[in-house]
Protein backbone atom coordinates (compact mmCIF):
# COMPACT_ATOMS: atom_id res chain seq x y z
CA UNK A 1 0.00 0.00 0.00
CA UNK A 2 1.35 3.52 -0.81
CA UNK A 3 0.72 6.19 1.53
CA UNK A 4 1.85 9.67 1.64
CA UNK A 5 1.79 12.18 4.69
CA UNK A 6 2.13 15.73 4.80
CA UNK A 7 1.82 18.43 7.95
CA UNK A 8 2.20 22.09 8.60
CA UNK A 9 4.15 23.25 11.64
CA UNK A 10 1.38 22.45 14.36
CA UNK A 11 1.06 18.76 12.96
CA UNK A 12 5.05 18.18 12.28
CA UNK A 13 5.85 16.09 15.77
CA UNK A 14 2.43 13.94 15.20
CA UNK A 15 3.93 13.45 11.79
CA UNK A 16 7.51 12.08 12.96
CA UNK A 17 5.39 9.88 15.47
CA UNK A 18 3.28 8.49 12.52
CA UNK A 19 6.62 7.93 10.24
CA UNK A 20 8.27 6.41 13.39
CA UNK A 21 5.29 4.19 14.09
CA UNK A 22 4.85 2.59 10.69
CA UNK A 23 8.48 2.16 10.05
CA UNK A 24 8.67 0.24 13.25
CA UNK A 25 5.98 -2.23 11.48
CA UNK A 26 7.62 -2.22 7.71
CA UNK A 27 5.68 0.42 6.24
CA UNK A 28 7.46 3.53 5.20
CA UNK A 29 5.05 6.34 4.81
CA UNK A 30 5.93 8.74 1.82
CA UNK A 31 7.09 12.39 4.02
CA UNK A 32 5.97 15.01 1.87
CA UNK A 33 6.87 17.82 4.09
CA UNK A 34 6.69 19.96 5.95
CA UNK A 35 10.60 19.30 6.93
CA UNK A 36 10.77 21.51 9.96
CA UNK A 37 8.90 23.32 12.32
CA UNK A 38 9.20 26.98 10.77
CA UNK A 39 5.72 28.42 10.30
CA UNK A 40 4.39 27.33 6.98
CA UNK A 41 0.42 27.57 5.12
CA UNK A 42 -1.52 24.18 5.40
CA UNK A 43 -3.33 24.94 2.12
CA UNK A 44 -0.06 24.60 0.74
CA UNK A 45 0.92 21.12 2.01
CA UNK A 46 -2.50 19.94 1.33
CA UNK A 47 -2.25 20.68 -2.03
CA UNK A 48 0.83 18.73 -2.91
CA UNK A 49 -0.66 15.75 -0.66
CA UNK A 50 -3.82 15.89 -2.76
CA UNK A 51 -1.84 16.46 -6.53
CA UNK A 52 -0.24 13.15 -5.83
CA UNK A 53 -3.17 11.29 -4.77
CA UNK A 54 -5.49 12.69 -7.53
CA UNK A 55 -2.52 11.44 -9.88
CA UNK A 56 -2.33 7.87 -8.71
CA UNK A 57 0.84 8.15 -7.30
CA UNK A 58 -0.30 7.55 -3.94
CA UNK A 59 -3.70 5.54 -2.64
CA UNK A 60 -4.11 6.98 0.80
CA UNK A 61 -2.64 10.12 1.93
CA UNK A 62 -2.49 11.56 6.11
CA UNK A 63 -2.85 15.13 6.87
CA UNK A 64 -1.79 16.54 10.14
CA UNK A 65 -2.13 20.53 11.16
CA UNK A 66 -2.53 21.60 14.32
CA UNK A 67 -6.29 21.28 14.96
CA UNK A 68 -6.88 18.96 11.94
CA UNK A 69 -9.35 21.47 10.66
CA UNK A 70 -8.04 23.56 8.21
CA UNK A 71 -5.71 21.18 6.54
CA UNK A 72 -8.99 19.24 6.23
CA UNK A 73 -10.93 22.11 4.74
CA UNK A 74 -8.13 22.95 2.21
CA UNK A 75 -8.24 19.13 1.28
CA UNK A 76 -11.91 18.91 0.34
CA UNK A 77 -11.87 21.36 -2.41
CA UNK A 78 -10.11 19.09 -4.28
CA UNK A 79 -12.48 16.98 -6.22
CA UNK A 80 -12.22 13.24 -5.90
CA UNK A 81 -10.30 13.69 -2.28
CA UNK A 82 -12.37 12.49 0.71
CA UNK A 83 -10.57 14.14 3.92
CA UNK A 84 -12.23 12.86 7.28
CA UNK A 85 -10.56 14.49 10.78
CA UNK A 86 -10.13 10.62 13.04
CA UNK A 87 -11.58 12.41 16.11
CA UNK A 88 -12.89 9.33 17.99
CA UNK A 89 -11.88 5.42 16.79
CA UNK A 90 -15.46 4.85 15.85
CA UNK A 91 -14.99 7.88 13.02
CA UNK A 92 -12.09 5.98 11.96
CA UNK A 93 -14.32 3.02 11.18
CA UNK A 94 -16.82 5.08 9.59
CA UNK A 95 -15.03 7.42 7.31
CA UNK A 96 -13.61 3.99 5.60
CA UNK A 97 -17.53 2.34 5.84
CA UNK A 98 -19.50 5.18 5.11
CA UNK A 99 -17.61 7.87 3.37
CA UNK A 100 -14.82 6.32 1.73
CA UNK A 101 -12.06 8.17 2.90
CA UNK A 102 -9.22 8.55 0.91
CA UNK A 103 -7.33 10.80 3.45
CA UNK A 104 -7.29 10.54 7.08
CA UNK A 105 -6.30 14.10 9.09
CA UNK A 106 -5.38 14.51 12.67
CA UNK A 107 -4.51 17.33 14.82
CA UNK A 108 -1.06 17.60 15.87
CA UNK A 109 -2.08 19.72 19.39
CA UNK A 110 -5.55 17.88 20.05
CA UNK A 111 -4.98 14.28 19.60
CA UNK A 112 -2.16 11.94 21.52
CA UNK A 113 0.14 9.92 19.19
CA UNK A 114 -1.85 6.60 20.54
CA UNK A 115 -5.00 7.95 19.48
CA UNK A 116 -3.58 9.10 15.87
CA UNK A 117 -1.82 5.67 15.29
CA UNK A 118 -4.77 3.57 16.80
CA UNK A 119 -7.13 5.14 14.66
CA UNK A 120 -5.13 5.00 11.74
CA UNK A 121 -4.66 1.32 11.98
CA UNK A 122 -8.48 1.28 12.20
CA UNK A 123 -8.96 3.58 9.06
CA UNK A 124 -6.45 1.06 7.18
CA UNK A 125 -8.04 -2.13 8.17
CA UNK A 126 -11.51 -0.68 7.12
CA UNK A 127 -13.55 -1.62 3.81
CA UNK A 128 -15.90 0.91 1.70
CA UNK A 129 -18.84 -0.57 2.46
CA UNK A 130 -20.55 0.86 -1.19
CA UNK A 131 -23.81 0.01 -2.12
CA UNK A 132 -25.87 3.20 -1.00
CA UNK A 133 -23.09 4.80 0.35
CA UNK A 134 -21.45 4.80 -3.07
CA UNK A 135 -24.78 6.73 -4.50
CA UNK A 136 -23.79 9.48 -2.10
CA UNK A 137 -19.86 9.52 -2.69
CA UNK A 138 -20.72 9.79 -6.13
CA UNK A 139 -22.96 12.74 -6.17
CA UNK A 140 -19.98 14.42 -4.26
CA UNK A 141 -17.67 14.40 -7.33
CA UNK A 142 -20.35 15.70 -9.61
C1 LIG B 1 -1.17 26.81 12.72
O1 LIG B 1 -0.85 27.63 13.78
C2 LIG B 1 -2.61 26.31 12.86
O2 LIG B 1 -3.50 27.35 12.65
C3 LIG B 1 -2.86 25.18 11.91
O3 LIG B 1 -1.96 24.15 12.16
C4 LIG B 1 -4.21 24.52 11.98
O4 LIG B 1 -4.56 24.16 13.28
C5 LIG B 1 -5.31 25.23 11.30
O5 LIG B 1 -6.46 24.77 11.24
Amino acid sequence: MKIAIASDHGGFDLKANLIAYYQEKGLTLQDMGTYSSDSCDYPDIAEKLCQAILAGTFETGILVCGTGIGISIAANRHKGIRAAVLYSDDVARLAREHNNANVAVFGGRTMTKEEACRRMDIFLQTEFEGGRHQRRIDKLDK
